[in-house]
């Protein structure tokens, strides 16, 4: 445990930490109850979607307890989740036992206490679902290794490409309409930018069309749908989307359609699974999930999050921006280069951890407890019986004001320099801190350098093209919806 120590003034916390045993904080009972049967998780449900909305949920039982960890149930519960019952860790303190495999088993927890129909990913229960003490876990992340690093000479080109197409349709769209949305073209730029990189494939040229991120969007939904609040008439909602689970047979066809595209364009990726010891028909499925859900599903969230933040920060921000991405650029002969997007740019290196710290794209990580043990938050260790879910809200640990200075702020610079640098092991968006790498034994995210690297390949492409630019930010019941309503072209 690490108590910081905050400087005056700038965003960073000092990076001297004074070490803290945390046998030294008062044993507790954990504070909270799970209410009557049934009754008990559908109130603590419709508070957490309609009543309070997500984050006054937490934040509303944190000043109830006086603890940032207690006993609650979580989303969905009856009659898709059979045991809605949680203990919450909100705080940068007890968030962090869920990247310690040998305390906490991940099998099926990643969407939550619930484990989406296996008929919509082929029979298979895939990676993002397994414990690394499962058998098929390390061969599988091996092979998505594998795949991402077979094709990094690719990923710049084909970036560049597919967001300067999504930036020209933008202007078009401005210029017709006076605002043009992010959202849509995201998607079409993402699906089209992952399958050009990893599989040298236009789906455009493909039996998909243009059908791909309809169809993937329409996939998730029926995975993802018992967590989302979509906007309709709440009592509505609530029965139709968080009581029962939508019939995976109303989505089988599309499915079908996106298993044939990877079966005909990750070939080469699927030839090697032999290799590490993945069965063909199981790596097709696997590779179809890490691309559709992980690669598309995170940046459906994170990019329009990226514009958001980037965009309310204006444009002095933007000019600072600007000025480092082209001269890095100009400094590696007129490239962008991965060398410089690791060291030659540390303003935007920092907005995107400030982005994903702020809003973390995957908010909610679960654990079971493989044995009773203690948790500690800064305040307090609590008992937990082994066998009890433990649940961590992310953007509650992230913009913790015990350890990062005015938490709640977007501050562009918190991670430039030594003192920044030292804050990033408490960004943890990817399940895991940022200074650590995702491995074959751990549940940290598979493609965690891609997607930083990506995410900076965004901001450097839109200041290259642009001085600064302008957004309206709608409400939106799933990612950001944001519409940009002006892109000033680059002047120097
Ligand atoms: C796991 C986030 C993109 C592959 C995870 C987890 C998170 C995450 C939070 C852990 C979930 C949990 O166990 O609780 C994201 C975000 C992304 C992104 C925000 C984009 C913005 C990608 C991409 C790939 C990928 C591009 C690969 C193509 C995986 C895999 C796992 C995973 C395979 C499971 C790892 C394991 O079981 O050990 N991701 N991810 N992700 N991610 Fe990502």
């Amino acid at each position: 445990l690490c108590r910081v120590r905050y400087r005056g003034g700038g965003g960073a916390a000092s990076a001297t930490c004074s070490p803290l045993s945390s046998a030294d904080l008062p044993l507790r009972h954990i504070p909270g109850d799970y209410g009557l049967p049934f009754l008990g998780p559908l109130c603590d449900r419709l508070a957490y979607f309609y009543f309070e909305g997500r984050d006054q949920f937490f934040r509303s039982r944190i000043r109830r307890y006086g603890s940032t960890v207690f006993r609650v149930n979580l989303p969905p519960g009856p009659f898709v989740a059979p045991d809605p019952r949680v203990v919450a860790l909100l705080d940068a303190a007890s968030f962090p036992v869920l990247f310690d495999a040998s305390l906490v088993d991940k099998r099926d927890l990643f969407t939550g206490n619930f484990l989406p129909s296996t008929d919509l990913t082929g029979s298979f229960r895939v990676l993002s679902y397994l414990d690394p003490a499962e058998p098929n876990h390390a061969p599988l992340k091996r092979l998505l290794f594998f795949l991402l690093a077979s094709h990094r000479h690719a990923l710049v080109l084909e970036f560049r490409r597919a967001y300067g197409a999504l930036f020209d349709a933008m202007e078009v769209g401005i210029a017709k309409e006076g605002k043009a949305d992010f959202g849509a073209a995201n998607d079409r730029a993402a699906f089209d930018f992952l399958s050009q990189c990893l599989f040298g494939v236009d789906p455009a040229r493909s039996s998909l069309v243009l059908d791909g991120p309809r169809l993937i969007n329409k996939w998730l939904l029926f995975q993802i749908g018992p967590l989302l609040k979509l906007g309709l008439p709440a009592y509505l909602e609530d029965f139709l989307l968080h009581s029962f689970r939508l019939p995976p047979a109303l989505v089988r066809a599309d499915y079908t359609r996106l298993v044939e595209f990877f079966r005909d364009s990750a070939g080469p990726a699927l030839d090697e699974a032999k290799r590490f010891g993945v069965s063909r028909d199981e790596a097709l499925h696997n590779v179809l999930f890490a691309v559709c859900f992980n690669g598309f599903g995170g940046i459906k969230f994170l990019f329009p999050s990226i514009i958001k933040w980037l965009g309310r920060s204006g444009a002095r921000l933007h000019g600072r921006i600007a000025e480092e991405v082209r001269s890095a650029v100009r400094d590696a002969g007129g490239e962008v280069t991965f060398r410089s997007l690791e060291s030659a740019m540390p303003l935007v290196r920092s907005v995107v951890y400030e982005v994903l710290r702020m809003e973390p794209p995957v908010p909610l990580q679960y654990g079971r407890a493989k044995r009773d043990m203690e948790v500690a938050s800064h305040d307090a260790r609590f008992p937990v019986r082994a066998g009890e879910v433990l649940v961590g809200y992310q953007p509650l640990a992230t913009r913790d004001p015990r350890v990062f200075e005015r938490a709640e702020e977007f501050v562009a610079e918190r991670f430039v320099g030594a003192e920044g640098e030292a804050l990033l092991r408490h960004v943890v968006w990817s399940n895991g801190p940022e200074t650590e790498t995702s491995t074959a034994e751990n549940k940290q995210c598979a493609g965690k350098e891609f997607v930083v690297t990506v995410a900076r390949l965004l901001v450097a492409e839109l200041f290259l093209r642009y001085d600064s630019f302008e957004i309206e930010v709608g409400p939106s019941p799933v990612a950001a919806a944001v519409r940009l309503t002006s892109l000033k072209r680059a002047t120097f």
